[in-house]
């Protein structure tokens, strides 16, 4: 069986550090590897559109966002085929049909689903195209016959979700879909990064990311102004590691040779954490020291970007092809769904004759 990865985001902003180290490092890596043979990045643009029906524009104007940052960090279009959701019209069709095999009370049951309803203050109003998300989420993936998903562990109700349709949508109308499996980052700190202010997630609603497009100036003051330990005033005090922002993002970025680099005085990750619950060293050290990391990371995706900045219609360009392929893909797989599912009265020569034989005098 051919190994094919899909996975994608909401363009509902510029994609940050929170992205980069729980699925988009890792997607390029995958893309290089040379172990897949297909690889679809899509931009969710009809998912975006669930929870900000009243806002297009911005969704609109993200995109391009979205793409600039995929271009930057490394995916290739010569290896990845990147496209937008909505101009894939076969997974909306796919989607009405397995609704059929999903219950209101199971979504209603998902967590990703629970979380946002409360987020977004519906609970009085649900959307009917938000809650049947989860439901097109699997259209997405079955439509490219994904066998590996990765995604953030938010996404794994999803996953689930979309096994549960598959195997539902096989064992009624025949083996017509693949399960995908999800793939999570190895690291756990990468799985759910923090926010800059230490709360939980990063989030561009609360404005406590490091996006990848921003500038060095930018960076440096978002890991100047970062949470710490709250209790750890003079230097000399023993401080914290819980909870403590700035070290989650090393135990995230810093590799031993950042050390020989950027901070000689100690050979690795373990020797800092002593020191500083011991006490004696400083908020500041730290963080200058995880400010490089994050500049040496961060340099040459801000380079890419301006090339790609200086032709923005190129990368529409890239997108459109991309759709195109993906929508070739999307059909192909509607016709065996809709051929399992019986529903091609035109091209089923026995169907005709049958009824044709029903009906003779
Ligand atoms: N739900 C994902 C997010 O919130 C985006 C997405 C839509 C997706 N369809 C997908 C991810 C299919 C992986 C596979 O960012």
């Amino acid at each position: 069986m051919e190994k094919i990865i899909l996975t994608g985001d909401r363009p509902t902003g510029r994609l940050h550090l929170g992205h980069y180290v729980g699925s988009l490092k890792r997607r390029v890596e995958l893309q290089n590897s040379g172990e897949f043979d297909k690889v679809y990045i899509m931009i969710a643009d009809a998912q975006a559109l669930t929870d900000n029906f009243d806002n297009p524009e911005k969704v609109r104007q993200n995109i391009i966002e979205v793409a600039l940052d995929y271009l930057s960090v490394g995916l290739d279009p010569e290896k990845s085929t990147l496209f937008i959701q909505s101009q894939i019209p076969q997974l909306t069709e796919l989607s009405f049909y397995y609704m059929n095999l999903v219950t209101v009370a199971r979504v209603q049951r998902n967590p990703t689903v629970k979380n946002e309803i409360l987020q977004k203050n519906f609970e009085a109003s649900i959307p009917v195209g938000f809650f049947c998300y989860p439901i097109s989420q699997a259209a997405d993936i079955t439509a490219f016959k994904a066998t590996v998903v990765p995604v953030g562990e938010d996404q794994l109700p999803m996953l689930e979700q979309t096994k549960e349709i598959v195997r539902k949508f096989n064992s009624i109308y025949g083996e017509a879909l693949v399960e995908p499996d999800i793939m999570l980052p190895d690291n756990t700190v990468c799985r759910r990064l923090p926010g800059t202010d230490g709360k939980a997630k990063m989030s561009k609603s609360i404005g406590n990311c490091i996006n990848l497009a921003d500038d060095a100036e930018t960076v440096r003051q978002k890991v100047m102004n970062m949470y710490t330990d709250p209790t750890h005033i003079k230097v000399s005090d023993p401080g914290h590691l819980e909870g403590n922002t700035v070290f989650t993002y090393l135990d995230a970025f810093s590799r031993p040779e950042h050390f020989e680099m950027y901070l000689p005085d100690y050979s690795n990750l373990q020797e800092l954490k002593d020191h500083y619950t011991r006490g004696g060293l400083g908020d500041v050290k730290i963080k200058k020291f995880l400010n490089s990391i994050l500049q040496a990371e961060l340099e040459p995706i801000r380079a890419h970007r301006k090339e790609y900045e200086k032709d923005i219609a190129a990368v529409y360009e890239i997108l459109r092809k991309g759709s195109e392929k993906a929508r070739a893909v999307a059909e192909s797989t509607l016709q065996d769904v809709k051929n399992a599912m019986k529903i091609n009265y035109f091209s089923d020569t026995e169907l005709i004759k049958a009824q044709a034989e029903k009906y003779k005098g």
